[in-house]
This record gives C-alpha cells, structure tokens and sequence, in this order.
C-alpha cells in the first residue's frame, strides 16, 4: 500500500489535460466513487492498527495533492475560455492606433495638389517599359551610356523589355496619345541598378511635367518652377537654373533651391552653398516632338523630373534614404497627411 500511495503521488504531479473534458476525465480516475484514490480508502481499513497513522497521513497527502491538481489544471482552462471570449467580443472598444500616410505619398500628393491648381492634370505609364518610350524616342543616342547594362535592369535577354529608368517615358507615350495642348504631370516608381546608400536606391519616384502648346517659352518654364517652388518649400524660396545637358531637351537646366533649412547662409545639408538641387528641366527637343507626330513648327513646349524622395529629404530632413523601404513604424508615424 505505501508503495502504491506514492507512486500515485509521483503520477498526479506529472499529469496532463489538453482540455476541460481530459481534466474531468482526471477527476473521473482518481477522484470519484470507484477512482483510484478513493479504492485505496476503503482499503485503510484493513491496514494492521500499528500502520494506521503513517498510512493514514500519507493517503490524505494523496487525496489533498489530487484534488489541487485537478482544481488548478480545471481553473486554467476556464480562464483561457474566458480570454477567448474577451478577444472576439465585437462590442468591446478598441484601441487601435490609426495608420498614417508614407511621407513620400503626402509629398507626392502635394506636387499632385500643387501642380492642379495651374492646370496641369495627372496621368500615369507603365513600370516596365520598350527601348522606345525609355530612351529612343527621347532621344538618346544608341551608345548613350544610360542605356549600359551598369543603370538599367532589363527584363529579357531581348534589350528591348526594360524596367523605365524614369518617367520621362510618360512624356512619349503622352505625346503619342494626344494632340497639344498637352499640360499634365506623371508621378511614378522609377527603377536603376544603383548600390543602396543612404543617397540611392534601386527604386525610387519621379514626378514628371509636360507642357506642350503653341508659343510656349523657357519663361514659361522658370515661372512655372518658381511657383512650385515657394508653395513647396516656402514664400521667401528662390530658384537658380543652371545649364545641363539632357537628349531630350534643348536647351536643358538644373534647378536649385536656397535651402529652406539654413535659409541660404550655408549648412550640411546645402554642403555650404545656400543651394540644393531639385530637379532637371528643359525646353523639349524638336526631334521628340518629331517623333511623337506633334509638329515642332506649330508647338513648343518644356518638360521637368523630380525625385519625389529628394524634396521629401529636404522638407523633412531626412538624411538617409533608406528609411523610406523600412517601414519601421517609429520612423512613419511621424508624418501626418
Ligand atoms: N529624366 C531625367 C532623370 O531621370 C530628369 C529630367 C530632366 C526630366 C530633364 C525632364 C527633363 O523632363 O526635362 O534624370
């Protein structure tokens, strides 16, 4: 009888339930009327006297350790049961925290808003793009370096299928579609084999402008950049155009900025200069309207690319491109849009 008291004990310690039904089947084996603890009771009696009191002690250590097995194990399914309950409760208040927009759509929604209000609409190209729409018809040389295997990802061993390395292919399949006056905007994801740093990345977005009519002038163009400008970054913002070179505009400019953040005096973000780089613009090229069907005797027009991650660095200070794809929450939910 001692031996089976304890290994009994030794059992209920090392008992498991999986369900309330398993702990009531517990009870069932040990506890109820022909369970195996109370059989072992009734044999008490026929334990020799001088036994009694040691044998006694150790069944109701038996019968106590039993018992609270069976109370606790129970317990701990009824609070999981309860928990359930609470979590599909569809009355019960939440407190979810609301999403925010990525900073680069509320930017990309204010060149959208800022643009809108001069007239210009938005339309939008495909992502993978034809040797044509990308570079031939803007223009560029068939040994222009841009079209190296170094900048562009192409999709087959065909050349002509290509990931568009900017939006200025929306500027062509446009031009193709419709006749001037054209005055519209594309933003949209760009893509180009570049190492990601803090300052590039292989994809990244563009918001392209176009502008086609008759007697359209560089004048136009500068009026229109330096309207954008101080909505963008401010009233007191000025611009400076700079000659550069692009295949499809002639002539063609760099914008920049007096930077918004030391107002022009020098700073690491300007490197010193009071001026930050926005954009690229120009007067389009007569061979890309030629190659569009628009007659470049009749209409002129001038065109400009933004990098919506750039403006978005500046007008927030942010000196790491790469938070952008992160998606850590820490950094997104500092932007309200
Ligand atoms: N497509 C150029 C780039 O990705 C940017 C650009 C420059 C667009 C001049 C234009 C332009 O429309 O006129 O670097």
């Amino acid at each position: 009888m001692h031996d089976k008291i304890q290994n009994l004990i030794r059992e209920i310690r090392e008992v498991k339930a999986q369900s309330l039904d398993d702990v009531e089947q517990l009870r069932l084996k040990y506890l109820s009327k022909k369970g195996l603890v109370t059989v072992l009771f009734d044999d008490f009696k026929s334990v020799p006297p001088e036994l009694k009191r040691e044998m006694g002690q150790m069944l109701n250590q038996l019968k106590g350790e039993a018992q609270h097995k069976i109370e606790s194990l129970k317990a701990d399914f009824e609070e999981k049961a309860e928990n359930a309950e609470k979590t599909s409760d569809l009355t019960r208040p939440v407190s979810l925290e609301p999403g925010t927009r990525h900073p680069l759509s509320i930017v990309r929604n204010q060149i959208i808003d800022i643009f809108s209000h001069i007239g210009f609409t938005v339309a939008v190209g495909p992502e993978i793009e034809d040797d044509w729409h990308n570079f031939s018809a803007l223009n560029f040389t068939p040994d222009h370096p841009a079209r190296d295997m170094q900048d562009t990802f192409f999709l087959t061993r065909d050349p002509d299928i290509l990931l568009r390395t900017h939006t200025s292919s929306v500027q062509i399949r446009t031009m193709e579609q419709s006749q001037p006056p054209i005055r519209s905007i594309f933003p949209g994801r760009v893509f180009r084999n570049e190492v990601i740093s803090a300052r590039a990345h292989c994809i990244f977005h563009q918001v392209e402008g176009l502008y086609i009519d008759k007697n359209v002038s560089f004048a136009d163009l500068k009026q229109t950049l330096l309207y954008f400008a101080k909505e963008m970054f401010g009233e007191t913002t000025q611009i400076r155009l700079r000659p550069s070179y692009f295949p499809f505009t002639e002539p063609s400019g760099e914008m920049d900025v007096s930077c918004n953040i030391c107002g022009g005096k020098g700073c690491n973000i300007c490197k010193y200069t009071g001026w930050v780089e926005i954009l690229g613009c120009g007067m389009v090229d007569p061979n890309v309207l030629e190659n569009c069907g628009i007659d470049p005797e009749i209409y002129t027009g001038f065109a400009f690319g933004m990098g919506i991650e750039r403006i978005t660095m500046l007008k927030y200070q942010i000196k790491d491109l790469r938070l952008f794809f992160e998606n850590d929450v820490r950094f997104l939910k500092q932007f309200q849009g």
